[in-house]
């Protein structure tokens, strides 16, 4: 029987049929789809919408935010606090959790994310996004910080929204990764992206490669054998990308596969990655592994980590499944001393790298 049109809200009464805690996280995703579209909305005004530009402050983690940054994390704060869901929520540009008022509802929720991310891009046009990750509250009791610092496995839901040509928004529940785009005139979320699934096997990379220089050895052999093309070792041609916005990157890898890296280097070697663990990393490779492909630091599964800091830094390595787990086998000969290739003096130290 032809269904029609299937709206995000059907989508998730049929994905989420069941328990009182099922029936809960369907509404709270239907929240944020409502945040996402407010969002949308301030970031297509543009310069006619006073929203963009830096403020003269800073976060946590001392980069200047900017106002979209801002007014992004107010709506998500705003609607975990009126929406009577979430328990307590976490956020990129919020020092440490905040607790919701217990006055608003007896939330089920803990919700962590990154309310604009590549806001970089946001003064030139260029495509950014929101990433979140959902996890289940602590019944009877406030959260306390270890509640928030469960391997990103335990996830109950992740998605992210671009904003891009079209606004789209991209969930999973832990039933395959579907994307959904924004119908602007009617104001709904339709399903057009059902069951994405990434190629196994990809010829395109993204990584910033003016940071080349601080990278590890097998990081270098992997781009290196890239560009070497077709007349080396991998035989064919590779494409390169990078576009600054991992919302950007990653929805590209889901659409038509690929593999996005910010791994580890020696540009500040306090810093484990320049990817957060939390906010972003967690959510996308749970979006990435519903979709079939994987996400590892290149010695070990994002999604397997035990976080120590809500804000804690870790390398990212994901896309197509074949690319990543290359990329880790070469992380294992490096380590284990059977890749003698590369004799950099940055590289001598292998325990700089130990995890
Ligand atoms: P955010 O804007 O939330 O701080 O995140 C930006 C991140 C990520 O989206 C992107 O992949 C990366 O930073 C870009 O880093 P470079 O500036 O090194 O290109
Ligand atoms: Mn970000
Ligand atoms: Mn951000």
């Amino acid at each position: 029987m032809h269904q029609g049109r299937t709206t995000l809200s059907k989508f998730l009464i049929q994905q989420l049929k069941g328990s009182p805690e099922q029936n809960d996280l369907a509404a709270l995703l239907v929240d944020i789809a409502a945040c996402i579209k407010a969002i949308s909305a301030m970031t297509s005004k543009g310069m006619l919408g006073d929203v963009l530009g830096s403020l003269d402050t800073t976060n946590v983690q001392g980069e200047t935010q900017k106002k979209l940054d801002v007014l992004s994390n107010v709506a998500f704060i705003n609607t975990f606090s009126m929406g009577g869901l979430v328990a307590g929520l976490a956020s990129e540009e919020v020092d440490d959790p905040q607790e919701i008022d217990p006055r608003d509802g007896s939330g089920r929720f803990l919700a962590i994310f990154d309310p604009l991310d590549g806001s970089s891009n946001i003064d030139v046009n260029v495509s950014v996004g929101s990433i979140f990750s959902i996890l289940r509250a602590p019944e009877g009791r406030t959260p306390t910080l270890d509640d928030y610092l469960r391997p990103g496995s335990v996830q109950l839901a992740a998605g992210y929204a671009i904003y891009g040509p079209a606004t789209m928004m991209v969930i999973t529940v832990g039933k395959g990764t579907h994307g959904f785009t924004l119908d602007r005139e009617v104001g709904n979320f339709i399903l057009t992206h059902p069951h994405i699934e990434i190629p196994a096997d990809t010829s395109e990379f993204a990584i910033n490669a003016s940071n080349e220089r601080f990278w590890e050895p097998p990081v270098q052999r992997y781009v290196t054998e890239c560009k070497a093309g077709k007349n080396d070792v991998r035989g064919r041609d590779f494409n390169m990308r990078w576009i600054a916005s991992m919302v950007a990157e990653v929805h590209r890898i889901l659409m038509r596969g690929g593999v996005f890296m910010y791994p580890r280097d020696m540009k500040d070697p306090s810093k484990a990655g320049r990817l957060r663990l939390m906010y972003e990393a967690n959510p996308m490779t749970m979006v990435v592994e519903q979709a079939g492909g994987l996400g590892s630091t290149g010695r070990s599964r994002i999604l397997d980590i035990s976080p120590e800091e809500i804000h804690q830094r870790v390398p990212v390595i994901l896309g197509s499944r074949n690319e990543v787990e290359r990329i880790e086998r070469y992380h294992r000969d490096y380590d284990s001393g059977a890749d003698q290739r590369y004799t950099s003096p940055l590289f001598q130290e292998r325990s700089l790298f130990a995890n």
